[in-house]
């Protein structure tokens, strides 16, 4: 196809919205396929209505985060490809007795909150609030908290993470692949001398199924080396770079951290606003036309959202049109950076919502865009 333009328009997408009126983007791929951008003189997010299986929720999973729910995944939102889930674990609720093994799939989890180590077959990592930790499939593992620590997990099941195409900014993009920490198997070694006689089962779950695999000794103690490149690791947003332009607001896909079978991860961190006077300083207004969306909250203050707090998780279904809320759109004009630490998981297949999830849902969250 090739471009045309008719009546109103910019020449440049997210630049010199004319006075009073919104640009909406229409867009395949997750902003890189054939797009284009509407001047609209009323937003699409101005309904009165909406029946049926698209509407918009929000969800506050602090609820969940109490000293008696016990330690486990809960499980929050799924399709083929991915499943999502929150847990929490306690120096209490830890296990001493079970090490954890996913035979259905690589499991990343992004620590919301707490520190700790995680006990690796390949040696020892280190956590604290926004680091995302990797384990690839099969691999067992003991997250070992020193204070309560809140993870949200997002598990690849149809496929390995990968880094995302840099294309034209290069390798050294958003993050440094020197970021990632190698496990240290001697930490690990000195850590077991102390703490005997501990992890003597693993834990598999294969198809949400658990069985249970028991040693006579401890499951971390026979591995004396090992080389190649399947191994955990974990990566912090402290060491990620976003990207940005001083000119004109950069899509979603501009903070993409890993990329997985039909799904991506971006991470929104804080950054300098746009500084051209006719640059748009919000998210565009679009349709998620390939994409579910959802973004789990992590830290400080949600530009473009006015009614939500660290803790919170939205979704956005493919379909629906949405865009800034109206309060954020004034708040923005006397900013000048972005406070916003949030993970965004956008998947190429629909999402179902888990049962767990209906106790946690802020109610008319599709009304917030009203005025
Ligand atoms: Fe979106």
């Amino acid at each position: 196809m090739f471009h045309h333009t008719q009546g109103l328009h910019t020449t440049q997408g997210h630049k010199g919205i004319p006075d009073g009126c919104f640009e909406e983007e229409q867009g395949r791929k997750g902003f890189s396929g054939p797009v284009s951008h509407l001047i609209k003189s009323k937003p699409s997010t101005r309904w009165t209505q909406i029946e049926g299986p698209l509407r918009p929720h929000l969800y506050d999973l602090v609820k969940l985060n109490k000293p008696q729910v016990k330690s486990d995944w809960i499980r929050l939102m799924y399709n083929n490809d991915v499943a999502m889930y929150n847990f929490l674990i306690t120096p209490t609720t830890a296990s001493k007795s079970h090490s954890y093994r996913n035979a259905d799939g690589e499991t990343l989890y992004f620590c919301h909150k707490g520190e700790g180590v995680v006990l690796t077959e390949y040696g020892m990592l280190k956590y604290n609030k926004g680091t995302y930790i990797l384990i690839p499939k099969c691999v067992h593992h003991n997250i070992v908290p020193q204070n309560d620590s809140h993870f949200f997990i997002v598990e690849s099941r149809t496929g390995s993470y990968r880094e995302p195409d840099r294309g034209m900014v290069g390798r050294n993009a958003f993050y440094d692949t020197q970021a990632f920490k190698i496990p240290n198997l001697e930490e690990q070694t000195n850590w077991l001398k102390a703490h005997k006689n501990i992890y003597c089962e693993i834990h598999v779950k294969r198809n949400d199924l658990i069985t249970q695999f028991k040693y006579e000794d401890c499951v971390y103690t026979d591995v004396l080396g090992w080389k190649g490149d399947y191994f955990p690791t974990t990566i912090h947003v402290d060491d990620m770079m976003p990207m940005l332009s001083a000119r004109v607001h950069l899509p979603p896909s501009a903070h993409c951290t890993f990329v997985s079978h039909n799904f991506v991860i971006c991470t929104f961190l804080p950054r300098p606003l746009e500084s051209d006077a006719d640059a748009l300083k919000v998210p565009f207004y679009h349709q998620n036309i390939d994409y579910d969306e959802v973004i789990f909250y992590h830290d400080g203050d949600f530009f473009s959202r006015d009614n939500l707090h660290p803790g919170c998780l939205s979704f956005h279904p493919a379909g629906f049109p949405h865009g800034p809320h109206p309060k954020a759109m004034e708040k923005v004009k006397s900013q000048t950076h972005t406070q916003e630490y949030a993970v965004m998981v956008d998947t190429w297949n629909p999402l179902n919502i888990d049962s767990n999830m209906n106790p946690l849902e802020v109610n008319e969250y599709w009304k917030s865009w009203q005025k």
